[in-house]
């Protein structure tokens, strides 16, 4: 069977990463979170207090941040990271953080290393435009902001953060502004993506909705 680039893209919230993770392994596919290596960049600078306006900052900062992965584990400087990266406060800083070319450029070269032997399903923002134009799938996730924003309170009430609906929708719409507004590599739906609209699917809908689609092409 032939293996191919699986390019998941679109808004925060619309289940991309739940549907990534299960679409690879039903494929035996590896998985690859590309929002998580920028939420690491944007952990790495909070805590380190890494001023990344400064250009030098930025470039030394950059220097320091060694990401790889462990199977699904994302290792940052070989420490491993998960919740870190999932909090507000990670939430609030990291589409600023991912406006920055030099911080791309970074993680895209490292992405496309990754994805070079296909067998991938790799979920973000620019998958399908700009890190594998040539995915042979391609998928753009939408869905109701509403459901959207209940669906992140769910996650987030389970690993017992309290966050208001109020605040996660806040963020949510926050970040698709900034994603979609950034002057490199914006969030936008690849001409050859078909969309999915996930606000009345259930996460195995999703999953088997891809699958076929995989199963059609391989
Ligand atoms: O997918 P996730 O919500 O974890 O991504 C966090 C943030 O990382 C996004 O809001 C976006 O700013 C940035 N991102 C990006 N390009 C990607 C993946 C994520 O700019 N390919």
């Amino acid at each position: 069977m032939k293996k191919i680039v699986i390019a998941i893209d679109g808004y925060s919230g619309t289940g991309k990463s739940s549907t990534a993770k299960q679409v690879a392994s039903r494929l035996s596919y590896t998985y690859i979170d590309s929002g998580a290596m920028y939420r690491a960049v944007a952990w790495f600078f909070i805590q380190n207090k890494i001023d990344y306006s400064n250009n030098e900052e930025l470039v030394k900062g950059l220097e320091q941040c060694h990401i790889e992965f462990q199977g699904k584990k994302l290792l940052l400087n070989n420490q491993p990271l998960d919740g870190e990266l999932r909090t507000m406060e990670v939430n609030n800083h990291v589409s600023s953080v991912s406006t920055i070319e030099k911080v791309r450029e970074k993680l895209v070269d490292q992405q496309r290393e990754m994805g070079k032997e296909k067998g991938v399903v790799m979920d973000g923002r620019d998958i399908g435009t700009v890190v594998f134009p040539d995915a042979e799938l391609k998928l753009f996730m939408t869905a109701d902001m509403d459901i959207r924003a209940e669906r992140r309170k769910k996650e987030l009430d389970v690993k017992g953060i309290n966050e208001s609906l109020q605040k996660i929708k806040e963020n949510l719409k926050e970040r698709d502004r900034v994603d979609s507004s950034r002057k490199y590599s914006p969030l936008k739906q690849a001409e050859d993506a078909k969309e999915i609209d996930t606000s009345h699917l259930t996460l195995n809908q999703q999953i088997d909705k891809i699958v076929a689609l995989a199963e059609s092409i391989i």
